[in-house]
């Protein structure tokens, strides 16, 4: 078995992962969280918002999954977002081209068709099923597309990712910041990609949950004001000319920036805070690197991204966040396909004079021409941008019409102007994650076994911000006298939050060793000392260690464990053995 295996299996039987459907036979890429995941998920999510709603003081919304088409237009989605396929002549199965030559090419995602085509004939690649030849490659668009009600005139589609919301909500949001740069907004939801024939189990889901955080910055400005709290940080970095020579190397953030190995103070100051969250969520720090996209990898509206890259067992090295530079493309397609404006106005410190050629409509010619819209047309023609006046016809758009205008009714004049702000288009840095890939990865970098008196221990070491489970309360024998105050004991607890699991079936080794596996901290045990002494036993999953703690004082001492602010073996009286 390997970790794959062996984590899947317990993440089945325990009740973290289910394949979904499955009572009609599943369908691959969707996966059911279940009573164990389904928490575990919720404090990931929980400790993404600690780092990036609370301490960064981002703010939260949430929007439809279903997008307009308009949308996708804007985003690129519709045109760019495709994978290259290719189809068995014989069998006629259907595999993502690039995937088929990865032991060959190291970034096949890097490759033009025609090229990927060309490593497919040049080595032999055929179909894994069958052996038949391969058709040559063409594109295949990775969204869900549905309609919106009856007759199904209005396309719509479901999110390829949550980022959209904030770029369509960009003018409340920057109101809601009261007109300021920076600020950011996030978004944890679902989002969908219809992955062609998802082998990597849940590493490949067609609906996964993301958690997107879209800052929105000055673009003359990408510096970080609070970069010193992370400058020192050492991390595992494999940039573009690293990958060259095939070799990652170690530097601190602030020697990254520097270096220009990562392009700015913002985008370095993102990097780190991904790679604290990751840490504090349980992934190991030896299997977690950044790698930076290569050039023509990087998505189509990226212009620097680095992903953090966890190492597992059977996949290798796998993005579980993207940390990119969109660059202001995002809000610049929209403002051309909604036709708002998504500028700020940015005061200068100093105003400053300027010769400006200012548009001067023709009153006399536009007149006759457009009668009462005359007007709007001429200020339409006076807000456009210098690029848009160089154009023939020149088109401005008028209470939603599409007006042509001939450049000859446009003249211009250099007029000198006092210039104490501009309007730009803010650049914007995503930081986005793969919640789902994190979840598993947590999973399988927690994962161990040992082997304690002659019997194979699974622990499942989870960090306790994160742990579906807390603390369980476990009497020694499922007997009235004992039951009563371990059940009063479970109610207190719940009475503070904590997710308790009361467990009384079985020895209390296999108690212990259940709840090992799903990576309960603590677990309390109500035994006679405790009608006798009015103390109780609490056990610690890692050490195994276990300590006699006054029964008054679990409902002070679990919460301290549990939030680290206690040593193990000062918290009560050592057991020996
Ligand atoms: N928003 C980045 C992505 O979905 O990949």
């Amino acid at each position: 078995m390997d970790m794959y295996e062996k984590v899947i299996e317990l993440a089945r039987r325990r009740g973290f992962i289910w394949p979904a459907f499955e009572l009609y036979g599943g369908s691959a890429g969707f996966y059911d969280y279940g009573p164990l995941g389904a928490p575990l998920k919720r404090g990931i999510e929980d400790l993404w918002r600690g780092f990036f709603v609370i301490r960064e003081g981002f703010c939260e919304i949430e929007c439809p999954t279903i997008g307009v088409e308009e949308i996708f237009k804007a985003s690129g989605h519709l045109s760019g977002f495709s994978d290259p396929l290719t189809e068995c002549q014989e069998c006629r199965e259907i595999y993502r081209a690039d995937h088929l030559i990865k032991h060959i090419v190291e970034v096949p995602d890097a490759l033009a068709n025609e090229e990927i085509y060309r490593v497919i004939k040049e080595n032999d690649v055929f179909c894994p099923e069958c052996g038949g030849d391969l058709s040559e490659i063409y594109e295949f668009n990775l969204m869900f597309r549905t309609s919106i009600g009856p007759g199904g005139k209005q396309p719509g589609y479901l999110r390829p990712e949550t980022a959209q919301g904030m770029f369509v909500n960009f003018q409340r949001l920057l109101r809601h910041y009261r007109d300021r740069l920076p600020f950011g907004a996030v978004q944890i939801g679902k989002s969908y990609r219809n992955e062609i024939s998802p082998r990597q189990g849940v590493i490949r889901l067609r609906e996964f949950t993301q958690a997107e955080a879209e800052i929105f910055i000055n673009p003359a400005d990408k510096s970080h004001p609070r970069f010193g709290e992370v400058a020192d940080l050492v991390l595992t970095l494999y940039s573009q000319e690293a990958q060259e020579r095939g070799e990652a190397e170690e530097m601190t953030v602030s020697e990254a920036v520097a270096k220009g190995i990562i392009a700015h103070e913002i985008l370095g100051y993102y990097v780190a805070r991904t790679y604290q969250f990751l840490l504090e969520a349980g992934l190991s720090e030896d299997k977690l690197r950044f790698r930076q996209h290569k050039a023509d990898e990087m998505a189509h509206y990226a212009a620097d991204c680095w992903d953090a890259e966890a190492l597992l067992d059977r996949f290798g090295w796998i993005e579980i966040v993207g940390v990119a530079d969109r660059t202001n493309y995002d809000l610049r397609s929209h403002m051309a396909q909604s036709q708002a404006n998504l500028t700020v106005y940015l005061p200068l410190d100093l105003p400053r004079r300027e010769e400006r050629l200012v548009v001067r409509p023709d009153m006399k010619r536009l007149g006759p021409l457009f009668r009462k819209g005359a007007k709007a047309v001429a200020d339409a023609l006076s807000a456009l941008p210098m690029e848009e006046l160089k154009r023939d016809p020149i088109v401005v758009v008028v209470d939603g019409e599409r007006v042509e205008v001939d450049p000859d009714l446009v003249a211009f004049e250099m007029e000198e102007v006092e210039v104490r702000g501009e309007e730009v288009v803010p650049h914007v840095i995503e930081p986005s994650f793969g919640i789902d890939r994190i979840l598993y990865s947590v999973l399988e970098h927690s994962y161990r076994e040992e082997e304690v008196e002659g019997e194979t221990r699974a622990v499942l070491a989870l960090k306790n911000r994160v742990v579906p489970i807390q603390v369980a309360v476990l009497p020694l024998m499922d007997r009235d006298e004992l039951s009563g105050p371990a059940e009063e004991i479970a109610r207190e607890l719940r009475a503070l939050d904590l997710r308790v699991e009361y467990d009384s079936s079985g020895s209390i080794g296999r108690r212990y060793r259940r709840n090992d596996e799903v990576g309960t901290p603590y677990s309390i045990t109500i035994d006679y000392e405790t009608l006798e002494e009015g103390t109780v036993t609490i056990r610690d999953r890692d050490s195994m260690a276990q300590i006699r703690v006054a029964r008054s004082e679990i409902a002070e001492k679990i919460p301290a464990l549990l939030r680290g602010e206690r040593g193990f073996s000062e918290a009560g009286t050592p057991l020996g053995g």
